[in-house]
């Protein structure tokens, strides 16, 4: 079982989905004392086993392979089909992108993006959105790599430790990017980490590892007197320089501070919270499609954003408290953190 207490820093720098992690960034992370991770949702096989040997040629540290649990899912009504594509089209964006509706298969198989995972073994795997096969639990920790799921209620925490992980991510409402509860047409509890962390620490028996808005040692210092083991930080990461975030999107970070954060649905179909912008209030109260069809749906448009440096058409995914990310080196925000923690437990 990972050892969360022999980090030098008891920081797992979030999986980031959608380009931002990288080797360079995770093996920074790591060499600092922390855990780096790969958000590794949507990548082929071959990526995944690049990332993980790029990454380990440049630290012995502990890596983390994060991947989405899909849940299956079909096509719905053809009347609701072309209203979520007339929702996507005349948006106000200079230049030609193309929506059309995606074809099954809807999302990656997930024993296949496991493969390079089993070959290369980092040191923790972690899912987002639900709960893997028992099997994949089982492979994990015949191979020694611990498993961590991510929750966002005492239900989804209990039902994760019953599956048998190593450790629970109990996210908070303040989190950025996806929101991880397993089903998003079910209430949402809207816990903060903190909340969530302490009612989680009083029911289950295993290591809580606290994520939302958690951006200075002082906020590490707090996640761990509520009882977690380690906090995951992803938005104060997203300006480092080896973060692989767009430059609009690190823009946006460091001065679009009034625009705050908020959750859509409008780019994949699922909770997901990024900083307001023209995308996200066109889409208030339209159709959209299930997750992830509505990703590949708005595919063209956000790539036609990325390439024009529009920000209004990027997912600019941050956690509620972004106006405090540091545009830093990981190597001096890793020194910053654990400066900060140290000064912060006193
Ligand atoms: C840009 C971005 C992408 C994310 N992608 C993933 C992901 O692929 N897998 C995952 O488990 N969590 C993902 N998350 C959520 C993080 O694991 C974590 O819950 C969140 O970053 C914590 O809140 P903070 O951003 O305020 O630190 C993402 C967060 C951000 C900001």
């Amino acid at each position: 079982m990972f050892n969360f207490s022999k980090l030098g820093i008891p920081v797992i720098q979030a999986p980031m989905a959608g380009g931002i992690n990288n080797p360079r960034l995770a093996s920074e992370v790591s060499n600092g004392g922390g855990v780096g991770s790969f958000g590794f949702s949507y990548s082929t096989p071959q990526k995944i086993s690049t990332d993980l040997v790029a990454t380990k040629a440049l630290t012995n540290g502990p890596i983390n392979a994060n991947f989405f649990v899909f849940s299956p899912v079909a096509l719905p009504a053809q009347a609701v089909q072309e209203k979520a594509l007339k929702a996507l089209k005349n948006f106000p964006i200079e230049g030609e992108y193309a929506v059309s509706i995606p074809q099954a298969p809807f999302y990656p198989d997930i024993e296949e993006q496991l493969k390079p995972v089993w070959e290369h073994c980092p040191e923790v795997l972690t899912f987002h959105f639900g709960i893997p096969s028992p099997s994949i639990i089982a492979r994990a920790h015949s191979l020694g790599i611990s498993v961590g799921m991510t929750a966002t209620s005492l239900k989804e925490a209990t039902a994760v430790e019953k599956a048998g992980a190593d450790f629970i991510v109990a996210q908070g409402i303040e989190a950025g990017g996806h929101r991880g509860i397993f089903n998003p047409d079910e209430a949402d509890e809207k816990l903060t980490a903190i909340e969530l962390t302490k009612q989680v620490v009083r029911r289950c028996s295993i290591p809580i590892v606290a994520a939302g808005a958690i951006m200075d040692g002082a906020d590490i210092a707090n996640a761990l007197r509520s009882g977690a083991i380690a906090a995951q930080l992803g938005t104060a990461f997203l300006c480092c320089d080896e973060s692989g975030a767009t430059p609009a999107h690190k823009e946006y970070l460091l001065t679009h501070h009034s625009r705050g954060s908020t959750f859509t649905r409008g780019f994949s179909g699922r909770p997901a919270r990024g900083i307001n912008n023209e995308f996200i209030r066109l889409m208030e109260s339209k159709i959209f499609l299930p997750f992830p069809i509505q990703n590949t749906l708005t595919a063209s448009l956000r790539q036609l954003g990325v390439k024009t440096n529009n920000g209004e058409y990027q997912s600019l995914w941050a956690g509620q408290d972004y106006a405090r990310t540091r545009n830093l080196s990981t190597k001096n925000l890793m020194l910053a953190l654990k400066e900060e923690l140290l000064i912060a437990l006193g």
